[in-house]
């Protein structure tokens, strides 16, 4: 929750007991409470915001704590567990490596990095001829800035330009939080980028994005360089694009985004597309950018490209990802043997049981009760965005004004409930079950969804 916390007083509850979730206790559980503080205690309060689950276990798309509850998991611990949780092949692929034993090789080779790089750049579309691995996706996205410039310059470009959208997040580290949106989290770097710089998104909620995506931007773009004295062709290098708005799910219109690849295009820019949120099937495609039909130069992943440990990846062609020379973009942690493991065996999964199609099936059935909820609630509820197993509930009262507290008290009430959802600290609420899901248990959870919404409602 932004700048607050869920309750730590443990309440009664109704006792849940269902095939998918079991709720036994107090929640929070009593004894999970002395955990929380001594984490309070010791640890940054920048870590403390979400709901009081102490997790024990988690397999599939349930979450167990150690006090007999079980949740069921819309969150995939915020996009990462697209294979599932504690997934027996990746499972099976860490220990393989663990047992050998060879934990870590910095940047000398290893057979589980030819391999997994090697299936990467097969399986993905041929102008990824190269990889780079991280650990972070904030590095990866820093990576894509950085190759972006190192392009421009490459290319004659005076100024290292860097076009982002409004309400686009990037990352936490300097570069990245530079280059996402959000003016508040940026208060502490004490100055701005002068060659980032922001321009409109296309929301549903702005009647001429919707009416002429393409006209918008266009009129945004011109804007921006007649505002900024830009030339397009001297000072841009690039595009940094979230595939789709992390806090909402809002996906660009198609013609927005194909126009912005023909002016890029014509201005010798590049564009980066970060998939940190939208990788590896979680939209129905294996990335995101897929439903817009265009061709990214580079591509920024993470969270779900493992389903388990710290793995970011950037993909390129030859030419842009040799720009940087030898040691020139390394990191001690990049393609740790362990985790390359965990990579391949999730690519793999996610490839050869088809969760890409089952998340794009499954997907559809899952917007459309949403959309149910969404009629059912229409004062309280005035968007459900998102594409497969991705969603967002837009809880925004008639005047449009966001009603975030009823967002996070659905949250707490659907915990409460054997739910797990992605709490925003916005009007949002974003559900992204594990690809795994049964449909059985898919429409369990959206069936407490309701119910929660309902019961927050009528003040219960
Ligand atoms: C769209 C997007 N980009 C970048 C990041 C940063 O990734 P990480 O937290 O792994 O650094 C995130 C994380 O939430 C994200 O959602």
């Amino acid at each position: 929750m932004a700048g607050s916390r869920f309750s730590l007083v443990p309440e009664d509850v109704p006792k849940v007991d269902t095939k998918y979730r079991r709720i036994a206790t107090m929640i929070p559980v009593p004894e999970s409470v002395p955990v929380f503080e001594d984490l309070e205690r010791f640890e940054s309060v920048s870590m403390h915001g979400q709901l009081p689950v102490f997790w024990d276990r988690a397999e599939g798309f349930q979450v167990y704590d150690a006090w007999g509850n079980k949740w069921l998991d819309f969150s995939s611990t915020i996009f990462v567990t697209n294979a599932g949780h504690g997934n027996e092949r990746i499972r099976d692929a860490i220990r393989s490596v663990v047992d050998r034993p060879l934990l870590h090789t910095y940047t000398y080779a290893s057979r589980e990095r030819v391999n997994y790089i090697k299936y990467l750049v097969d399986n993905t579309p041929e102008q990824f001829e190269k990889a780079f691995l991280l650990s972070a996706g904030t590095e990866a996205t820093e990576c894509g800035i950085k190759l972006m410039r190192m392009n421009g310059f490459k290319q004659g470009k005076k100024r290292p330009g860097i076009i982002g959208f409004e309400g686009n997040w990037h990352g936490r580290t300097m570069g990245a939080q530079m280059m996402s949106y959000n003016p508040a989290q940026k208060e502490w770097i004490g100055y701005l980028d002068p060659n980032i710089f922001h321009v409109p998104f296309p929301y549903p909620w702005r009647p001429k994005a919707v009416e002429d995506p393409e006209g918008y931007f266009y009129e945004n773009i011109e804007d921006l360089m007649r505002t900024q004295g830009l030339s397009a062709d001297e000072d841009l290098c690039g595009f940094m694009i979230e595939t789709f708005q992390g806090w909402s799910a809002a996906f660009y219109p198609v013609a927005f985004v194909k126009a912005l690849q023909r002016f890029a295009r014509e201005h010798g820019m590049l564009i980066a597309f970060d998939e940190m949120q939208a990788g590896f099937g979680r939209t129905g495609e294996l990335f995101g950018y897929m439903h817009y039909g265009v061709e990214p130069d580079i591509l920024c992943c993470g969270k779900g490209a493992s389903s388990s440990l710290p793995l970011s990846i950037v993909l390129g062609s030859r030419e842009i990802m040799d720009l940087p020379e030898i040691g020139s973009m390394s990191s001690t942690h990049s393609a740790n043997p362990v985790v390359c493991a965990a990579g391949l065996a999730n690519m793999r999964y996610i490839i050869e049981e088809d969760l890409i199609d089952r998340s794009r099936v499954l997907g559809e059935l899952f917007h459309a009760r949403l959309n149910a909820i969404k009629n059912r609630f229409p004062d309280v509820i005035n968007y459900v965005l998102g594409k497969g197993l991705l969603a967002a509930l837009h809880f925004n009262d008639n005047n449009g004004d966001p009603l975030s507290d009823l967002a996070t008290r659905v949250s707490e009430r659907a915990m409460r409930k054997g739910l797990l959802v992605v709490h925003t600290g916005r009007e949002t609420i974003k559900l992204a079950p594990p690809l795994t899901i049964s449909e059985e248990a898919l429409l369990e959870g959206v069936e407490v969804l309701a119910e929660a919404i309902s019961e927050c409602l009528e003040g219960r």
